[in-house]
């Protein structure tokens, strides 16, 4: 089964963002590391990143047009687009929100996601593995 894996602005450049928040893994380790734990357990990730509110907003569309699983880090997107939460909303398959850090023991302003209330479900905090885990908990939830 196809899953699409959404990552938002600057998560391309994880190279040169803080490691002591982000890890050292680099984004393109990061896709390795999702199409691998995908392959693991029955998905094939189609893993894409976009710093453009528009293009993660047409690739929701594609998702609810296919009928297509949705992971998503939204990064920053996540505490303000409204039109990225409407978009996420209309897919009808599962929407999981990962987060490479944990936000909630971050700075104020990333206590709130606005798309979790439209997500199946939030995991964050676990580095690279959040990631995985949402893939776990995908694959308990297309069973
Ligand atoms: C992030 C957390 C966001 O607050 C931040 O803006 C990001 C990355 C994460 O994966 O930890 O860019 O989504």
């Amino acid at each position: 089964m196809k899953v699409l894996v959404l990552n938002g602005p600057n998560l391309g450049r994880l190279d040169i963002r803080d490691s002591s928040i982000y890890g050292d893994m680099t984004y393109p380790a990061l896709v390795s590391h999702i199409e691998g734990a995908a392959k693991t357990h029955g998905f094939d990730a189609d893993v894409r990143q976009s710093n453009d509110e528009a293009e993660i907003i047409g690739w929701l569309h594609e998702a609810a047009d296919t009928n297509t699983p949705v992971i998503i880090n939204p990064a920053a997107f996540t505490h303000y687009s409204y039109a990225i939460r409407d978009a996420a909303e209309l897919v009808k398959a599962p929407l999981i929100e990962v987060h490479l850090s944990n936000p909630l023991a971050r700075e104020e302003f990333r206590h709130t996601s606005v798309i979790s209330g439209v997500a199946n479900g939030t995991i964050g905090g676990f580095g690279p593995n959040s990631y995985v885990l949402a893939l776990i908990a995908l694959k308990a939830l297309v069973a």
